[in-house]
């Protein structure tokens, strides 16, 4: 029946060559951390649909509470009437903060929810400028292009970005100017860079807020030295600058911690969330001090679909599953085996310069070793891996600015039988790439 069905389907040409594609594989159908194609062939997906479907591939909770509300109600627009799924998501949601009195704003993908992180925190501070860090990736509209700095790729061709968009340095410990170094001991400059900024580009009186993914993520997995965001608060603070963490790929307890800031027991003024937020429906959303949110006027902001009476069922049964689940916790404790079961592979081949990762989120960097900088990037070496770990069924991303790093991103249930696996499909997939 499988063969029927894929002899029907159309060329794949059909979809446009803008979605640069890691595999030619067609899917017939998820369960937890496996796909299946239609010709029945299983792969284990540690590219969890990049960051998106941390409780596993079609949840049977989530997927029968989607099935149950799309049978009762597809859209309830939210200018025009409530309904019980968002009332209840909407509480739930502020009740993820520590302390009382946050309130959400519901969108549908990551950039929106950025833009609108962009839009309260002017109106809120009544300044223009932002200042977000280099390496960092938050969507792909006109101004999270503008935001963006991870690749060339997502905004060279777009230019003229909005203005008023200040980048600054983030700690890149391993590709320091000083040279590598532990984060833990960390020397990188970039509260120097940021005073330079300060006083050479934008006057600290102007800016509305910084924007900061806690750990880079497109921008190469880049886990930050444990100073640096509890610092970067003191000086918003200072200058009444607001903090906004876009958690939208570190969220949702892809770190180990519901959401990353926690690591650092630093408070944001505002968390921009999605992809794991509903397992894999478009929502997206935003969580502020509610007194911060009344300052939209009725009619500032909003959205034909945003906070979908379906998408916010299934972002209430994700909660329910991470909760019961324990899916926080295993993240943290299948992070730290992906992480010992990979760092030997930084003694074994000198291709690799660096391991890290917070939680699910796991990198190796790629460089040439014998180039007169020996951390240049090798993305070649990345490509050969992952096609390595794709002959052996194991589904894999890359990231960086070179594209040098291979990331790692299991669904948060995922077993520790499968990171076992999934760490000898990587050791052999490097070893054989690096014998190419
Ligand atoms: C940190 C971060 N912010 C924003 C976005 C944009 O999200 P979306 O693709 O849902 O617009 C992404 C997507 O990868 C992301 O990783």
């Amino acid at each position: 029946m499988t063969d029927t069905l894929a002899l029907s389907l159309p060329d794949l040409d059909v979809v446009p060559a803008v979605w640069s594609r890691y595999t030619d594989l067609v899917i017939d159908h998820g369960q937890g951390s496996w796909l299946t194609t239609v010709e029945g062939e299983r792969y284990l997906d540690y590219s969890a649909g990049i960051g998106v479907t941390n409780t596993g591939h079609a949840h049977p909770r989530v997927a029968a509470a989607i099935a149950t509300q799309a049978a009762k109600l597809i859209h309830g627009q939210q200018n025009i009437v409530f309904h019980e799924p968002g009332l209840l998501l909407h509480q739930r949601l502020a009740g993820l903060m520590p302390t009382p009195g946050w309130g959400a704003f519901l969108s549908n993908s990551g950039a929106e929810a950025v833009e609108a992180a962009v839009k309260l925190a002017r109106v809120a501070t009544g300044r223009p400028a932002i200042i977000a860090f280099r390496g960092g990736f938050h969507g792909r509209t006109g101004q999270t292009m503008a935001l963006t700095s991870s690749r060339v790729t997502i905004r060279g061709d777009f230019e003229p970005l909005p203005g008023s968009v200040y980048h600054t340095a983030y700690p890149y410990c391993y590709r320091a100017a000083g040279g590598p170094h532990d984060p833990s001991a960390c020397t990188c400059d970039w509260e120097a860079q940021l005073e330079t900024l300060f006083a050479q580009m934008v006057d600290p009186r102007h800016v509305a807020a910084f924007i900061i993914e806690p750990v880079i993520g497109e921008g190469g997995y880049i886990v930050p030295s444990p100073g640096f965001l509890p610092r970067l608060r003191e000086i918003a603070t200072r200058h009444g600058i607001l903090l906004i963490a876009d958690e939208v790929q570190t969220g949702y307890g892809r770190t180990g911690r519901m959401f990353a800031m926690e690591h650092w027991g630093v408070t944001p003024d505002i968390l921009v969330m999605a992809k794991g937020i509903a397992s894999g429906l478009p929502l997206s959303g935003i969580l502020a001090p509610r007194e911060m949110l009344g300052k939209w006027a009725p009619g500032a902001h909003g959205g034909t679909y945003g906070g979908n009476v379906v998408c916010c069922a299934a972002a209430l049964a994700t909660l329910d599953v991470i909760a019961d689940e324990g899916l926080v916790e295993n993240a943290a404790a299948r992070g730290r085996q992906l992480l010992a079961g990979l760092a030997p592979l930084k003694d074994r081949h000198e291709a690799v310069g660096d391991v890290r990762g917070l939680g699910c989120m796991v990198a190796l960097e790629f460089v040439h070793p014998h180039a007169r900088d020996p951390r240049s990037p090798d993305p070649s070496m990345v490509k050969r891996v992952l096609a390595e770990a794709l002959k052996r069924h194991l589904l894999l991303l890359s990231a960086g600015s070179w594209g040098q790093v291979v990331r790692i991103i299991p669904p948060l249930v995922t077993t520790q039988h499968e990171v076992d696996h999934a760490i000898g499909v990587i050791t052999e997939s490097v070893e054989a790439a690096a014998a190419a």
